[in-house]
């Protein structure tokens, strides 16, 4: 696929079928995602993949975290958040909300527990950085993370970034022997969607240039 219609293509997917995917598909889709750019070159991102019955182990154990702490999605902001933006953010809520209603549940149910189970996606890309790098190398992990998307795709996957799921990053590294000198930046759910599921029919809208762009010339 051309990069332009794959970028245009893509969408978060939050219903996956359980078929699994190979270790050598993931292992492309990886290697592709490293081509991303980073400040000289450090590459400063940290991968765990984690798939099949591991992956739903994982799963449990952050379901029955979620139900004793409730930690939640949200803009997660010190300070309050623009208008504007808080706008976007109940439009998407507002466009899920029938479809996720379809499946007989709401999104609060929804977003959390099939969040915190990666949508049931057979693998998850578990991002991290060290510690010791400054809060602006986060960038690099995002463009790495924004090419994992579309290298998934390129190869034949959905995805959906959760990063409901950082907010559980204690267990996280608990159950899965991670140090604690790494912090989990975000993960990405990755598998085949599952084309009955109301949620799939889903497409976020785009704001218009003008809203973000001031041209300088
Ligand atoms: C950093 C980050 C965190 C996200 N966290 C979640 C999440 O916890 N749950 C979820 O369902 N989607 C999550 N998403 C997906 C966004 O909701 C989605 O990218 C956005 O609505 C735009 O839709 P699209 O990806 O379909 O284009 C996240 C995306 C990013 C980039």
């Amino acid at each position: 696929m051309d990069v332009l219609e794959t970028i245009r293509a893509r969408k978060s997917i939050r219903a996956f079928t359980d078929e699994p995917v190979s270790r050598e598909i993931l292992a492309q889709v990886l290697k592709d995602a490293s081509m991303a750019p980073s400040a000289i070159n450090m590459q400063p991102w940290e991968v765990h993949m984690v798939l099949g019955e591991e992956r739903k182990r994982l799963s449990r154990r952050l379901l029955r975290s979620y139900r004793e702490r409730r930690i939640t999605c949200g803009p997660g902001a010190a300070r309050v958040i623009p208008e504007q933006f808080m706008q976007r953010s109940r439009r998407c809520a507002e466009g899920m909300a029938p479809l996720v209603q379809r499946m007989g549940s709401d999104m609060k149910t929804y977003i959390n527990e099939r969040g915190l189970d990666f949508y049931g996606a057979p693998a998850v890309a578990l991002i991290f950085i060290d510690e010791s790098f400054p809060p602006d190398r986060m960038t690099d992990v995002g463009l790495f993370a924004g090419y994992l998307v579309l290298a998934a795709a390129g190869h034949g996957l959905a995805s959906c970034p959760i990063g409901l799921v950082v907010g559980y990053q204690d267990e996280i590294k608990d159950h899965l022997n991670i140090p604690e000198s790494k912090v989990m930046v975000l993960s990405i759910a990755l598998g085949k969607p599952d084309e009955t599921a109301a949620i799939n029919e889903f497409r976020s809208s785009r704001a218009d240039l003008k809203e973000f762009v001031r041209w300088v010339d």
